[in-house]
């Protein structure tokens, strides 16, 4: 005589294991999008600007001509330096400190920071500095 339950007893704890994985697998996604969220928030404060817009202008302005940018794709230049891990960086071209408005002021008239830079001036505007400056400001 089979045990009431004890048959069944396996498959709900089998039942159980996977709804648990499948919550947990819920929860890590959502704490990555709350993290990103947390990101692109923390960005758009440091800069006023707005982190969505970055790719398209990163396209219109050359810079992934140049700059190998994570999320964007170009030819990944290898003109400029990567720009992955700018977050992390303590100078912006060897010469200013990686601040956020240094930041957008180098983006918006490299030249005008350092006449010899090899990055032109592209003719960004201050607020398309400023989405940019948010977006490289995202990517850790
Ligand atoms: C013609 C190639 C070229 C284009 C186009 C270009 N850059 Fe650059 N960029 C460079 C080079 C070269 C450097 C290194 C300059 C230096 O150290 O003097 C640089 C440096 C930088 C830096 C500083 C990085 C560091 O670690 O010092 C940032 C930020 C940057 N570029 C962003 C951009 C953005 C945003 C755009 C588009 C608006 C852009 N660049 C367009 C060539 C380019």
């Amino acid at each position: 005589m089979p045990s009431p339950g004890g048959h069944h007893g396996g498959t709900l704890a089998a039942i159980a294991l996977v709804v648990a994985l499948g919550a947990a697998g819920a929860t890590a996604a959502a704490l990555k999008l709350r993290r990103e969220r947390e990101a692109d928030a923390l960005a758009a404060r440091l800069t006023q600007g707005d982190p969505s817009r970055g790719p398209a202008i990163a396209l219109q302005y050359g810079c992934a001509g140049c700059h190998a940018i994570p999320g964007i794709r170009g030819p990944g230049g290898r003109v400029g330096p990567p720009l992955a891990d700018l977050g992390a960086r303590v100078y912006l071209g060897g010469r200013l400190t990686n601040t956020p408005g240094n930041l957008i002021r180098w983006i918006e008239d490299p030249r005008a920071v350092d006449p010899q830079t090899a990055m032109p001036t592209t003719g960004i505007s201050k607020r398309e500095a400023r989405d940019m400056a948010a977006y490289l400001l995202t990517l850790r």
